[in-house]
């Protein structure tokens, strides 16, 4: 079938064969329905069918059953009679066993090169949503982008965040006047919404390097396009940080690509898997982003296909976008799963031959109803398609299959090795030290003994603990009169530092990322 990718066979006898065209490949699409309906196989056929296009294709493989994509499917394999007759029934007589080019990738590097972006990349209207921050919190965490931003202060990691996070609270009073209200039991809840993020190893994703989105759009000398699998089984103990990290990617890809219109085929397909975790009590300002985002990345080339069991999980303007759908069974046991049928059948162009309704119900495993986008990107009537047969393995590869490729990957070592520049922890950690410098010489001129102890705790400790004052009373007494010079100090310290500042607007994309070279 020229200019389409090969999806299965539909009509009365499954014999006439459905298609999904490249050049509406980029007007996104959707792979529902019920658990064990056939939504993995059909993103492995979709995956197979436009890497042989040419087309790099990212998805992340929730269950770990994707990396066969890897592999060639095998005549020894159980269901190698099943597969032959289901592709001789469509007519699909090319079909054959083949392996496909697959780049592996882990947030925790464990199954695949390590995927990394950096705190000031990601934003802080993402990290907001990461760490379900408050509205309240969220100004607060966006004064202190505005800060480092402003001050060059690179944020690469969370440790970085993190020190910039106790100069912010131990300079609230300052900060306020120029910013804002800058509450430091605000910065204590970021904080501690940080900690937890950390304990669910999300300091993994932060650090250099940082993914160079060209390692995600690659096609091999023979032409194919790359198969970029995200390892997700884990991931997925941290729904927040998968749908974020997803969330980030998208937005990246959106921000650096450039306008190319209306291609032939896309630049990139991604399957967005457990859709339904990015919208789930997303906030209505968020959908909106993800709607504005979905709608113009089509012009960019990447076409978005997202993966849910209930197309109902998917919000309704999103859902209008997603032109090229495969449908797979929904059950219908309850009178709101009656509804949600009915809604989702609504939204098809009928097939005179059946109701769209009955067939979603009705339709067996690795069967659909499908509708694509057709000449002048119109959506086409529904069929009840019969989906092909993967042609790469299905179910994963073995441990060391998958570390034999990833060793051999055109990328091995770019990403494996953590690199620490000097970013805000550690201009920070010296201006502690410089300004607790000045603080005591400042006693020193007031001769007189104290401790000036909040500083060097910053220098020493990463962990600020909000504003309560921990010290046995007896030290805590002392404190205020030494208390003076020192405030006065670090006053003059922030003073400067503010009055350091560039004054360059730094631009930020439509979710807050940063712009990079435009
Ligand atoms: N297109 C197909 N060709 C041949 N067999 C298929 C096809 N689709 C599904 N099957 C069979 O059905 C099984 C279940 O399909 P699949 O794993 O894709 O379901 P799923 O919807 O992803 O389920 P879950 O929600 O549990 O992840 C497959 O292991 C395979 O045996
Ligand atoms: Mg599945």
């Amino acid at each position: 079938m020229d200019g389409s990718i090969f999806v299965g066979g539909g009509g009365e006898d499954y014999a006439t064969k459905q298609g999904l065209l490249l050049k509406y490949a980029n007007r996104h699409g959707l792979i529902a329905g019920a658990t064990g309906t056939g939504k993995t196989v059909t993103l492995q056929i979709l995956a197979e069918s436009f890497a042989a296009q040419g087309v790099p294709v990212f998805l992340s493989d929730v269950k770990g059953d994707l990396s066969g994509l890897a592999k060639a499917g095998s005549a020894g394999f159980k269901l190698h009679e099943a597969f032959t007759s289901r592709a001789q029934k469509i007519g699909f007589e090319e079909y054959a066993y083949g392996a496909f080019p697959v780049t592996f990738w882990d947030l925790y590097g464990e199954q695949g090169h390590p995927i990394r972006t950096t705190v000031t990349e990601m934003g802080p209207l993402l990290l907001s949503r990461l760490l379900e921050l408050t509205a309240a919190q969220e100004g607060v965490l966006n004064i202190a982008f505005r800060v480092s931003d402003e001050q060059g202060l690179p944020l690469l990691d969370l440790k970085d965040l993190q020190a910039l996070l106790v100069w912010v609270g131990e300079n609230a009073k300052e900060l306020s006047l120029r910013y804002g209200n800058v509450s430091t039991s605000s910065v204590g809840a970021i904080q501690r919404a940080l900690l937890v993020l950390e304990n669910q190893g999300g300091y993994k994703l932060f650090g250099e390097p940082a993914l160079e989105l060209a390692d995600i759009i690659r096609t091999d000398i023979d032409g194919r396009g790359r198969i970029s699998i995200l390892a997700a089984d884990k991931l997925m103990g941290a729904p927040r940080l998968y749908a974020t990290f997803l969330l980030w990617l998208l937005s990246e890809l959106f921000e650096e690509l450039p306008e190319v219109g209306d291609p032939d085929k896309p630049k990139l397909v991604f399957f967005f898997d457990e859709a339904h975790l990015l919208f789930d009590d997303a906030p209505k300002a968020l959908v909106d982003k993800v709607e504005q985002v979905a709608r113009l990345i089509r012009s960019k080339g990447v076409g978005v296909y997202f993966i849910t069991q209930n197309p109902a999980d998917v919000p309704e303007d999103i859902l209008g976008q997603l032109g090229n759908r495969v449908q797979h069974a929904l059950r219908a046991f309850t009178a709101k799963d009656r509804k949600e049928l009915r809604q989702a059948a609504e939204t098809y162009r009928d097939n005179p031959r059946f109701s769209t309704e009955d067939a979603i119900r009705e339709v067996g495993v690795g069967e659909a109803v499908t509708s694509f986008l057709e000449a002048k990107g119109a959506p086409g009537i529904v069929e009840r398609t019969l989906i092909r047969p993967p042609s790469s393995q299905l179910g994963p590869i073995d441990a060391g299959e998958r570390k034999a490729l990833i060793d051999a990957s055109p990328i091995a070592g770019k990403y494996e090795t953590l690199q620490d520049r000097e970013s805000a922890y550690e201009v920070l950690t010296k201006r502690a030290a410089d300004a607790a410098k000045e603080a005591e010489e400042a006693e020193r001129r007031e001769a007189e003994a104290g401790e000036t102890l909040t500083l060097r705790e910053f220098n020493t400790g990463r962990r600020y603990t909000g504003t309560e004052d921990d010290r046995p009373a007896s030290r805590r007494r002392s404190r205020k009169s030494s208390d003076e010079g020192f405030g006065e100090a670090v006053l003059n310290v922030v003073v400067k530092e503010l009055k350091g500042t560039t004054g360059k607007r730094i631009v930020r994309g439509i979710f807050g990322s940063l712009f990079k070279g435009r």
